[in-house]
Order: C-alpha cells, then structure tokens, then sequence
C-alpha cells in the first residue's frame, strides 16, 4: 500500500487523511507544529523534524493540507525541495472527465463534477459538491469552497478563493490573488485583485 505524509493537522489535514484513505494511501501521520484535539492519526514532529521523518518512513510520499494558498505553496515547495513527492487526491465519488488534468498537490474532494478539457492545476483544493464546466481552468493553489459552481470555460487565477456557493457564469475570468464571496454571482471578468461580494459579485474591499 502507498504511504502518505499529510502536512496540516488542522480541519483541512482531518479532511485530505479521510479523503487519502478511501483513495487508498495508508497514512503514516500528520506533520504541525500543532494539531487538533481529535487528530486521526499520529503527530510525527514539525517541518523541522522532516529528515528524521523521511529516513523513517522509506518511499513515504506526501499531501500538503494548508488551507492558506500561499503557505500551501511554500510548504509544497520546501518539501518538494526535500526530494518528497507531492501527490494529488481525487475522491473516487467525484466524476472526472477522461481529459481533465489535475495537477501535483491537488484535492478533488467527494461529489465533485468535472466536465471536458478542464484543468485543475497544482495545489488547487476542489471542495465538496463543486461543479465545474467543460474547459474551465482552476489556477494554482486556489481554493473553490463547497457546492461552487464554474459554468463552461471559466478561468480562475492563482491562490484565488472562490467562497462556498458562489455560481460564476460561463467564459468568465478572475483573477490571481482574488476572494469571492460566499454565495457571490460573477457576471462578468473580475481581474484586479481584492474582495468581491454580491449579486451581481462587485468589489468590495481588498484581500492584502
Ligand atoms: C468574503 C469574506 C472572505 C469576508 O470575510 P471578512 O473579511 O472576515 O468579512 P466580515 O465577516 O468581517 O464581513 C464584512 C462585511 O461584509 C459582509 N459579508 C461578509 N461575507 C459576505 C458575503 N459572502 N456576501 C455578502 N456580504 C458579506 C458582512 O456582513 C459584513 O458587512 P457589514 O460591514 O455591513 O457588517 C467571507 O465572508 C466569505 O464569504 N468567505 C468565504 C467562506 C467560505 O467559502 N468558507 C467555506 C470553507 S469550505
């Protein structure tokens, strides 16, 4: 059985340890600093320990659970940096289409659709019940939150977060560093960076 380090022991690393295991990784434990009270598998140490890790736990690959997308960037780099393979998660109840590609490090979470010529890049966190369109594209470390919807050929920049419900209409860009709102409805391309609110999703104050 393939082995996996999560690093994360918080809400999201409980999440990509159930996720890990009903893709059938065997989970040697967690890597933090610090971790919740109800961690479902063994603190090993912090990234300090990584080496002491690594030597013990032999072909040991790894899922980084940050739900920040730009410490989940630093953290996939130092470790891949330390010769650790960053692996993807896709939930086996989620539909994928044969062509979609889905990068190093990311997470398809359960109930997932995910139609034609899309692309989920690394690191990208795809949460529950999400739908996406044919030719949509999900940058690198963004976030789309549970039962969001991406309407056909959407492109979504880097370390974005798109808020649980949020519908964005077909052909409509956003760009990187980017928050939607809970619940927002994007009707037209939405580049500058910041926070977006509302129906329709119009900027409403900056994410820095
Ligand atoms: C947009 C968001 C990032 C703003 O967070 P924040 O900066 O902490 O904002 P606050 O909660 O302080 O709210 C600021 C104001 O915006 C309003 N607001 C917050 N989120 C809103 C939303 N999604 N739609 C409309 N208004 C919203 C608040 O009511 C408040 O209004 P007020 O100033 O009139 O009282 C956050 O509310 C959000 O939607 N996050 C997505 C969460 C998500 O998807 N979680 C799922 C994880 S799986």
């Amino acid at each position: 059985m393939k082995k996996l380090l999560i690093f994360g022991a918080g809400g999201f690393g409980c999440e990509a340890f159930t996720i890990a295991k009903d893709v059938g990784y065997s989970i040697v434990g967690f890597v933090d600093s610090k971790c919740s009270e109800s961690l479902p598998a063994l603190l090993l140490g912090s990234d300090h320990d990584i080496e002491k890790i690594i030597a013990s736990h032999k072909d040991v690959m790894g899922f980084v659970a940050i739900g920040n997308s730009l410490l989940r960037k630093k953290v996939s780099e130092d470790m891949k940096n330390k010769g650790i393979e960053i692996v993807s998660l896709v939930h086996p109840t989620s539909l994928i289409a044969e062509d979609v590609s889905i990068g190093e490090g990311a997470i398809i979470y359960p109930n997932v659709t995910i139609m034609n010529s899309s692309k989920i890049s690394k690191g990208a966190l795809i949460n529950s019940n999400v739908s996406i369109g044919h030719d949509v594209c999900v940058g690198e470390f963004s976030n789309v939150n549970l039962g969001a919807n991406l309407a056909g050929c959407v492109q979504v920049g880097d370390c974005t977060l798109i808020g649980m419900g949020a519908n964005v209409i077909e052909g409509n860009r956003i760009g990187n560093d980017v928050t939607i709102g809970a619940g927002a409805v994007v009707t037209k391309n939405l580049i500058e960076k910041g926070v977006y609110l509302g129906i329709p999703a119009i900027k409403r104050g900056s994410n820095d």
